[in-house]
């Protein structure tokens, strides 16, 4: 029997056993490759998704774990935060490689949905399991700090 999960707003039936990690029903089930996979033991970061409002790595919970929660993949993030953000990314060139840059872009919407003014420590603090490997940190402060002053302006 499916399980049924709810992302990105469409309930939908995966077949994947109920111990499986979300990352690999995502990625492998639902071909929504958007989410990465960097480390699959919780301490990269790459691969976080919203599980009800909270920036969450999907490889650390299963289809059984996540249950009826909401879940929200970087293929469906929108909203006021997330526009002002991928503007402000855009504006200063944040990206590199880019592998990393999903899972930051999930974890900052996280964090100014629950915090619209969030000081450097705050951005540090709820950034800080998303490792980026080509360093773009300063980037993703500046950015994250010019879409809450966007947003606080309109
Ligand atoms: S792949 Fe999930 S934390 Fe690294
Ligand atoms: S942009 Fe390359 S790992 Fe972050």
């Amino acid at each position: 029997m499916p399980s049924k999960l709810n992302i990105n707003g469409r309930k939908v039936d995966v077949h994947s056993d109920p111990e499986t990690p979300l990352l690999w029903v995502l990625r492998c089930e639902l071909k929504m490759t958007g989410t990465k996979f960097g480390c699959g033991v919780g301490v990269c970061g790459a691969c976080t998704v919203h599980v009800g409002k909270v920036a969450t790595p999907s490889c650390q919970q299963t289809i059984k774990t996540v249950g009826n929660n909401p879940i929200t993949t970087i293929e469906g993030l929108q909203g006021p935060q997330a526009n002002a953000l991928r503007e402000a990314w855009t504006r200063i060139d944040v990206v590199q490689c880019g592998y990393c840059q999903s899972a930051q872009l999930m974890a900052a919407s996280a964090l100014i949905q629950g915090n619209p003014t969030p000081s450097l420590k705050d951005i540090d603090c709820a950034m800080h399991g998303i490792i980026c490997r080509c360093g773009t940190y300063p980037r993703i402060r500046q950015a994250i700090l010019e879409a809450t002053g966007q947003l606080k302006r309109t």
